[in-house]
């Protein structure tokens, strides 16, 4: 059996990760106020928890786009050449990468995470199931930067396939994302036949978005203010979980739903060399997420250098569709 490569690129330059997560949480109420990257959901345990996210009942994405790929993985694996490098964008638990290896049948598999220890595993365990697959797994942040180390194989060696499932991409503004594909599409190298296999969430009634993003059992919210706790961690702050609850809403004007954690009561929140007050009600913004419509998200791509894409969704006609999965060759 062979043993997955690990590289570790974001090794949490803890000074920097430090600076980010302040000035979001220091910015003034006025115009946008305090704001978390949605990178800091993913820590070990928000990994788990947004395993058990992708169980429930009102978290439509996981089990729609699931569904794309076992009616449709075999018209997809007409498009994506066999023996490609398959390089998984936030992969997390693997498992939609694995799901697609025997239609794609890739010669190498990379995934990269932020949330590198809950990688790792996943990794190990997947080599267990695909013991001649090569595997590279890479810890990496890339929201900044997709700089992807040299052992994902010289951009020349093989065609490169870039997967983004999971809608991830919605967490990115239009501007950003745009940004974003450009630097994916750089980093689908020179071969002929690499491209872009992506998941996107379309926009829908906002009251089955809201649900997916604040559902009954209250997962959604765990996974919410379990940032707080990580932010403690990185940051040496004393924030509660009990002062803070979680709110999900649908923007209709910027097409997005948006999660914060609003304050219970007036309080402060200290730090080694700061603190900050919040008024009752105050939030603190943790996450975007961008829905797309088919025709707006296929422009994008163009925009960022991929050809015409091809769509699957989960409806008889893509205008139906809840999520759609686009292949859009480099
Ligand atoms: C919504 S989950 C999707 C997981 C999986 N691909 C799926 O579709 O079920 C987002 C994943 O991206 C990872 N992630 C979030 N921000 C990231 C960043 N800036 N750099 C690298 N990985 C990131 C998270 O750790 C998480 O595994």
């Amino acid at each position: 059996m062979k043993t997955p490569q690990f590289i570790q690129i974001h090794h949490m330059q803890l000074e920097a990760v430090r600076q980010e997560l302040l000035q979001g949480l220091t910015a003034n109420p006025q115009p946008g106020g305090a704001s978390t990257s949605p990178k800091f959901l993913y820590d070990a345990l928000g990994s788990r928890v947004f395993e058990a996210i992708t169980e429930l009942p009102e978290y439509y994405p996981t089990r729609t786009e699931a569904a794309i790929f076992e009616a449709h993985g075999g018209a997809m694996a007409q498009r994506v050449p066999a023996g490609a490098t398959l390089i998984d964008l936030g992969a997390g638990n693997c498992n939609k990468a694995a799901s697609l290896f025997d239609r794609f049948i890739p010669a190498r598999y990379v995934a990269v995470d932020i949330s590198v220890e809950f990688l790792r595993n996943a990794l190990n365990c997947l080599q267990r199931q695909y013991p001649a697959l090569d595997m590279v797994g890479v810890g990496l942040d890339f929201s900044q930067t997709l700089n992807l180390p040299p052992e994902v194989g010289a951009p020349d060696a093989a065609p490169r396939v870039l997967f983004y499932p999971g809608s991830s991409i919605g967490n990115f503004t239009p501007t950003e994302a745009l940004a974003f594909l450009r630097q994916v599409h750089q980093a689908c190298g020179p071969v002929a036949g690499g491209g872009l296999l992506i998941g996107v969430d379309l926009i829908k009634d906002s009251a089955e978005l809201e649900a997916a993003y604040d559902d009954a059992l209250g997962v959604t919210a765990a996974f919410n203010r379990n940032l707080l706790s990580h932010i403690n961690r990185l940051v040496g702050s004393d924030l509660r979980l009990a002062d803070w609850g979680h709110v999900a809403l649908y923007n209709t004007d910027e097409s997005r739903i948006e999660m914060h954690l609003a304050a219970h009561r007036d309080l402060t929140v200290h730090w080694p060399g700061g603190q900050r007050t919040f008024a009752q009600g105050e939030r603190i913004h943790t996450e975007n997420s961008y829905k797309w419509t088919i025709d707006g998200f296929s422009q994008l791509l163009r925009e960022a250098g991929f050809g015409q894409a091809v769509t699957w969704t989960d409806a008889a006609t893509p205008e139906q569709g809840r999520f759609a999965v686009l292949w859009a060759s480099a």
